[in-house]
């Protein structure tokens, strides 16, 4: 059975060369930003006053596409702009500096996999990115300054494409859409090389992703670091090690047993100041405005304004609602 001490002699001794990595919102709440279903803290439950079809509608495209507003309500606390990575980005790093990493696979959309420093070509956006963004409707791409202004105001931005007037949305995968097709192709190349996965911060719930740990070859070690034990973890008995805790803790224990403490930090302070530097030149200010729940509060308020219509016919509209979306929640 491998121990996670038999685990990390394996890398040290060069065993080990071809780590595949999962990870998602976990790896980031020490960043400062909740996870999704995490109960009361996470963005799902915040999101009860807004009384919604279901949380997830938010990121549903059939929802966002004539309901943008909860979404860009909530984006000004979401977007990842002044985000710094934690030491479970810098962990990731590390590895890929080690010569040991073989690919992450990130549903996060935050960008801090590449802030923290793992090589471009060594990740994938499978839930897409922040970082760029177009009209839904005739794809023309919107203006970054643009799109800084809207979501620093918790305005809805609209294409200025002479009749279009579409909504833009971020190039992020929306429930209802489809994966980067880069996702089928890195999962079929990497996953049957993989000869460690390491899964961390992802409760597992999101399909297709979600499928990826299972992929991965019997015999091959498994390393769960998350809160809780998720997907089929456990169920390959000795070829799993789960590490049940926050993913900070659980990366500082795996670096300990690899004699790595001290590198990582290295790392993690480099990637920090590093990102420092960018969002001074950027101009992001430390003023974060109005956090989540206040941001979840004004729009709740706004929406009701806006609906002006009864309680009873709203439910009975999102009930309706909800019954056209059910079973569309898999990608
Ligand atoms: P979830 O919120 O579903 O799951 C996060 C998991 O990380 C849970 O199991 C938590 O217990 C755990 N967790 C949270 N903080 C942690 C910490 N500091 N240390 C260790 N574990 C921690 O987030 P994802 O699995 O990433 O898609 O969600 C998958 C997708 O569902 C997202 O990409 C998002 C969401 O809907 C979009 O809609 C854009």
């Amino acid at each position: 059975m491998p121990t996670l001490d038999e685990i990390c002699t394996s890398i040290l001794t060069q065993k080990t060369t071809s780590i595949v990595i999962l990870t998602g919102a976990g790896i980031s709440t020490s960043a400062g930003i909740p996870d999704f279903r995490t109960p009361v803290v996470g963005l799902y439950d915040k999101l009860t006053p807004l009384q919604l079809p279901y949380p997830e509608a938010i990121f549903h495209i059939s929802y966002f596409r004539h309901t943008p507003e909860p979404f860009y309500a909530i984006a000004r606390a979401r977007h990842p702009r002044n985000l710094k990575p934690t030491l479970s980005h810098a962990f990731l790093a590390l590895l890929a500096k080690k010569g040991v990493l073989r690919f992450v696979f990130t549903q996060n959309i935050d960008g801090l996999e590449i802030d923290a420093g793992v090589p471009g070509d060594k990740v994938l956006n499978c839930h897409g990115s922040w970082k760029t963004q177009r009209c839904f409707k005739c794809k023309t791409v919107y203006a970054d300054d643009l799109m800084k202004d809207a979501i620093g105001r918790g305005c809805v931005p609209y294409c200025p494409v002479e009749g279009c007037g579409g909504v833009v949305k971020p190039d992020v995968v929306f429930f209802g859409e489809s994966l980067p097709a880069a996702f089928g192709e890195m999962e079929s190349e990497v996953v049957g090389e993989a000869d460690l996965m390491i899964v961390m911060g992802t409760s597992l719930k999101v399909a297709p992703v979600s499928g990826v740990p299972r992929k991965v070859g019997m015999g091959v070690p498994r390393i769960l670091v998350n809160n809780d034990v998720v997907g089929d973890f456990g169920a390959r008995g000795d070829d799993d090690v789960c590490l049940i805790g926050g993913c900070d803790e659980g990366v500082r224990e795996i670096v300990r047993k690899l004699g790595w403490g001290e590198e990582l930090e290295e790392v993690w302070r480099e990637a920090v100041e590093r990102k420092e530097r960018v969002l001074e030149e950027e101009g992001w200010d430390d003023d974060d405005g109005p956090g989540l729940d206040e941001c979840i509060a004004r729009a709740a308020e706004a929406m009701k304004l806006r609906m002006g219509v009864s309680d009873g016919h709203r439910r009975m509209l999102e009930g309706h609602l909800a019954e056209k979306m059910a079973g569309m929640m898999e990608r």
